[in-house]
């Protein structure tokens, strides 16, 4: 019988590692991280590792996590490992998938080409791709897969909101909206966005009525709150009764979290994608199905002895 595949991690992942390793029957091993007084990071792995090995990681807050995996993934393949998985929950650097001036680094490129030069396979959630077609595509490994937490989120709104109108703060939410307004029958519409910097956007709201309506925004990504803040301003001015938030990744980076409630938002609903208060939804369990499938593929015949 091939050897149970390791699930490594790091400490600050120790619970959503728990449920993944749990779900997908994984054993579960930290990597023991030392920081040195310059700022250096040590990593050590056990000192043997089976064939298949996932490496838990969600990058946000993503500089520093990158040369962890740099350090994690080459030592693994040194002490055994012949298949690696990257579970990314969050992956970080998608949104600069062009050069919007002339000599911009184009990130997404960059980045995922790194990864793929790490792992064999990539597993993430709700990838920001907005011009990219495929996750493949920005992650060129054998197996990149784009799990969506759309279809969750929808049968937590159906459950908390029946009657909720999804708004997508802008164009690139379409997709998300769309998936999970289908599933429940869900009216939705879509916000126009301009940003004019990292804390500016403008909201235009869709000529939909808006008086006495659940509003509940959809949104694969919070970071600076700026844009749900202002379309819960504008949707409360044009009469909504209440306004709810649905969103994947939880970024919340610094007061995002108070400006949001402060703006009117009612109650936020998050995946443990990236820990926050707000988590309402685990993604382990179609991470781990994920898992066993990419086992099920890669996991070579044993040899025949007679
Ligand atoms: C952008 O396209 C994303 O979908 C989010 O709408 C955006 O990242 C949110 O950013 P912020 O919270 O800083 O307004």
């Amino acid at each position: 019988m091939p050897s149970t595949p390791v699930l490594l991690f790091f400490e600050d992942e120790q619970e959503s590692a728990a449920r993944i390793a749990q779900a997908a029957g994984h054993q579960l091993v930290r990597i023991a991280r030392h920081r040195f007084p310059d700022g250096e990071i040590k990593l050590r792995l056990p000192s043997a590792l089976p064939e298949q090995v996932v490496i838990l990681r969600t990058l946000n807050d993503p500089n520093e996590k990158l040369i962890e995996l740099l350090l994690s993934a080459q030592t693994a393949r040194d002490l055994g490992a012949r298949h690696l998985t990257l579970v990314a929950p969050y992956l970080g650097y998608m949104r600069q998938d062009i050069a919007f001036q002339p000599g911009e680094a184009i990130s997404q490129r960059i980045l995922g080409r790194f990864i793929a030069g790490l792992f064999d396979a990539v597993i993430t959630i709700d990838p920001h791709l907005h011009r990219t077609a495929t996750l493949q595509q920005a992650v060129p490994v054998a197996n990149a897969v784009a799990l969506s937490a759309a279809l969750l989120l929808s049968d937590l709104i159906a459950n908390r909101r029946p009657q909720a109108l999804l708004l997508g703060p802008d164009e690139e939410s379409a997709q998300w909206v769309a998936q999970a307004a289908t599933r429940h029958g869900f009216a939705h519409a879509i916000c126009r966005k301009v940003r004019h910097g990292d804390r500016a956007v403008e909201i235009a709201l869709p000529d939909v009525p808006m008086a006495g309506r659940q509003v509940v925004l959809f949104d694969d990504v919070v970071s600076t709150g700026h844009t749900l803040a202002q379309a819960t301003r504008q949707l409360l001015a044009a009469g909504a009764a209440s306004v709810d938030v649905a969103v994947t990744h939880a970024l919340f980076i610094g007061d995002a979290w108070p400006m949001i409630l402060n703006a009117g938002v009612r109650e936020v609903w998050s995946t443990d994608c990236i820990k926050h208060a707000s988590n309402a939804i685990s993604m382990s369990q179609p991470i781990a199905e994920a898992l066993t499938r990419i086992t099920a593929m890669t996991i070579r015949p044993q040899a025949q002895t007679h």
